[in-house]
């Protein structure tokens, strides 16, 4: 993996997948795959376990603003914020980890042409981890200061809150791309792709 690849930069500047990887995107766009009769069953549940990390993303970043704007507590925020962080990370591990060890196998096996694209969201993968390590330091970091001297308090929660929007925007980016080049092959093939 070159520097740049290690360190994220190429995920937080891509802009979607490669053109040789959307022939299946094209002739199932997004304004399509509602309504579509393949959607149900796997595809909406994928597109369903990914609304739910974008919207986690969305809430652990609103909880962190309105703490330093002075809208809640350190205790409020801290009740709110632990067990929703530690969910989300854990989820989010989880999902990766099912994704690379039994899908992503599945789904190279019934289209070949898309490997490419699988090895590009395998690599996400390691990159994602990374900052979710990052992300659960900074944040425990963050939540044991929360009972000490108010600088301290600024200072950690500027580095959660920078490592929090660093994980957000390679997730959505990561999460997009995913669903383009899954999505499609799901329309395509149907759920029997799954079945052995
Ligand atoms: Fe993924
Ligand atoms: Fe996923």
């Amino acid at each position: 993996m070159s520097d740049k690849n290690r360190d994220g930069e190429g995920l937080l500047k891509r802009h979607g997948l490669p053109d040789d990887l959307k022939f299946l995107l094209n002739r199932f766009p997004r304004s399509e795959w509602v309504g579509h009769t393949n959607l149900e069953g796997m595809a909406s549940f994928w597109l369903q376990r990914h609304d739910m990390f974008r919207e986690l993303g969305v809430m652990l970043t609103n909880a962190i603003v309105e703490y330093r704007e002075g809208r809640t507590t350190p205790q409020e925020f801290a009740q709110f914020f632990a067990p929703r962080l530690n969910f989300f990370l854990s989820n989010l591990d989880g999902h990766h980890r099912i994704e690379d060890d039994v899908y992503f196998p599945a789904f190279v096996h019934a289209e070949s042409r898309l490997k490419h694209g699988f090895d590009i969201l395998d690599a996400d993968h390691h990159l994602i981890h990374e900052a979710l390590v990052q992300n659960a330091e900074t944040a425990n970091a963050f939540l044991q200061t929360l009972d000490g001297a108010i600088d301290r308090q600024r200072f950690a929660a500027d580095a959660y809150g920078s490592a929090n929007e660093r994980l957000i925007h390679m997730l959505a980016r990561h999460l997009d791309d995913e669903e383009d080049l899954i999505i499609p092959l799901i329309l395509d093939r149907g759920d029997s792709m799954f079945e052995g």
